[in-house]
């Protein structure tokens, strides 16, 4: 029996694997311009992290998580998230005492939630995500959020919609929740069980239960936007603000609530419009998590970052048909021809690739037609001829498949005049 790839899982294989690496790379272009830093964190953490981390009430950890006992008796998680992570490691490295704050990181890896796959949904997924952490100011959520709508633009993908709301601090929160346990109370065991035991731990919950989303208490529960107190407006008002002033047009959508417990104030997500893309249309998500360093145990400092995954950017861009820029070509085919040209033709190639030229040869023994098409195929620039006459002389054939033009070579220079041609 064949042994098939997990559920949620997929290979990417040659062909989709340069697309990968033309987003991770521009992922890293604007990271460097926006001068963020890149941290590479475990892929599994202590579960306890993702616990208070991200939230125990919270769909992600109760139904989500790949979790295991080592065999130290520890649990472990494979981190469903970066964020816990990422201050996991500013806390316990204590990358607040460094002089450059606010501490700006991001990642690019995988993520693993056990969630019911289907199109851009998946068991593994790669996250490219960004964490400012260390500043209150309202121009950096404003940058975080500006540096995930230009990589977007950047890569160009068109219907990109940014949606806003602010989720206040503390004391607007513990308003708002008190107004959600009223509301929800005398008809809880109209809900499922999850949202009746989160009723009194976490009733911001409720608002993203699938199950009930369509009960009519749903669409008439109390809205954060009335809740929260003059501070969270102004620092609210003062992020539409820069955005506005980065011509950045957002949607307010006053019951975006977020999946992960540990944001306060802003919270965003943005989504593409238009056919061909499926059910799930929202490409990255984020906020301000403004008790979360603390919570991990580190001093009391406001964070706030976004995260998005690769496998839905690239869904989306196939579904618009937006082709990125890929080069498979290769420089030089030595094409070669009797026992003594395919020995001299593998030191020739690999003196080729230590100047920089891009060099394939035949392993299969193939006829020199057979030889041609392969060079075609890999669309080589040059190929390069070697037989037995050209040994005997000391020269190679070059031929421009561009121009078509041929030109006899002395094996001596040849690596040289191929190098002077890349
Ligand atoms: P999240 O909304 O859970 O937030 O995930 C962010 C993004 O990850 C989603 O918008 C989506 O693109 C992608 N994603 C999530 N689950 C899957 C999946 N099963 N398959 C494919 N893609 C998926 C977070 O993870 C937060 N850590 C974001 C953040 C960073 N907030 C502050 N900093």
């Amino acid at each position: 029996m064949n042994i098939q790839i997990p559920r949620g899982t997929q290979d990417i294989l040659p062909g989709q694997s340069e697309i990968w690496q033309y987003v991770e790379q521009k992922a890293h272009d604007i990271c460097r311009r926006y001068n963020y830093k890149e941290i590479r964190t475990p892929i599994f953490e202590h579960t306890e992290l993702f616990l208070r981390g991200v939230g125990d009430t919270t769909d992600i950890v109760q139904k989500e998580m790949y979790t295991f006992t080592d065999r130290g008796d520890r649990s472990l998680t494979l981190r469903p998230e970066g964020t816990a992570s990422a201050v996991r490691a500013f806390v316990g490295n204590k990358l607040f005492g460094n002089p450059s704050q606010p501490t700006k990181l991001y990642y690019i890896g995988q993520m693993f939630r056990y969630e019911r796959p289907q199109s851009g949904r998946m068991r593994q997924f790669v996250q490219f995500g960004v964490e400012a952490i260390g500043s209150n100011d309202p121009a950096i959520d404003a940058e975080v959020i500006a540096l995930a709508m230009e990589f977007y633009r950047e890569l160009g993908l068109k219907n990109v919609k940014l949606v806003i709301n602010s989720l206040g601090d503390k004391e607007s929160r513990n308003a708002h929740r008190e107004a959600l346990i009223q509301h929800f109370q005398p008809r809880i065991d109209e809900f499922c069980s999850d949202c009746q035991s989160r009723l009194e731990k976490n009733p911001l919950r409720i608002l993203d239960c699938k199950k009930d989303r369509d009960h009519e208490l749903m669409a008439t529960a109390p809205s954060i936007i009335n809740y929260l107190n003059g501070q969270s407006v102004a620092y609210f008002e003062k992020v539409k603000m820069y955005l506005q002033d980065m011509n950045i047009s957002y949607v307010l959508d006053p019951n975006l609530v977020r999946g992960l417990d540990y944001y306060t104030n802003t919270a965003f997500e943005i989504m593409v419009d238009g056919d061909g893309f499926g059910a799930i249309t929202t490409l990255c998500g984020g906020g301000r998590y403004n008790g979360l360093v603390e919570e991990i145990g580190g001093p009391e400092t406001g964070g706030i970052g976004f995260a998005l995954s690769i496998e839905r950017l690239i869904m989306a861009l196939e579904a618009q048909k937006v082709t990125v820029p890929i080069d498979e070509t290769l420089d030089c085919y030595v094409v070669a021809l009797g026992e003594e040209a395919k020995d001299k033709a593998t030191s020739l190639l690999f003196e080729l690739r230590k100047a920089g030229v891009r060099a394939e040869k035949d392993y299969l023994d193939r006829k020199l037609k057979a030889q041609f098409k392969a060079a075609d195929r890999h669309q080589a620039k040059y190929t390069a001829v070697l037989g037995e006459d050209e040994l005997k002389a000391n020269k190679i054939n070059v031929k421009s498949m561009d121009s078509k033009e041929q030109e006899e070579i002395s094996l001596d220079t040849f690596i040289e005049y191929m190098k002077a041609r890349v």
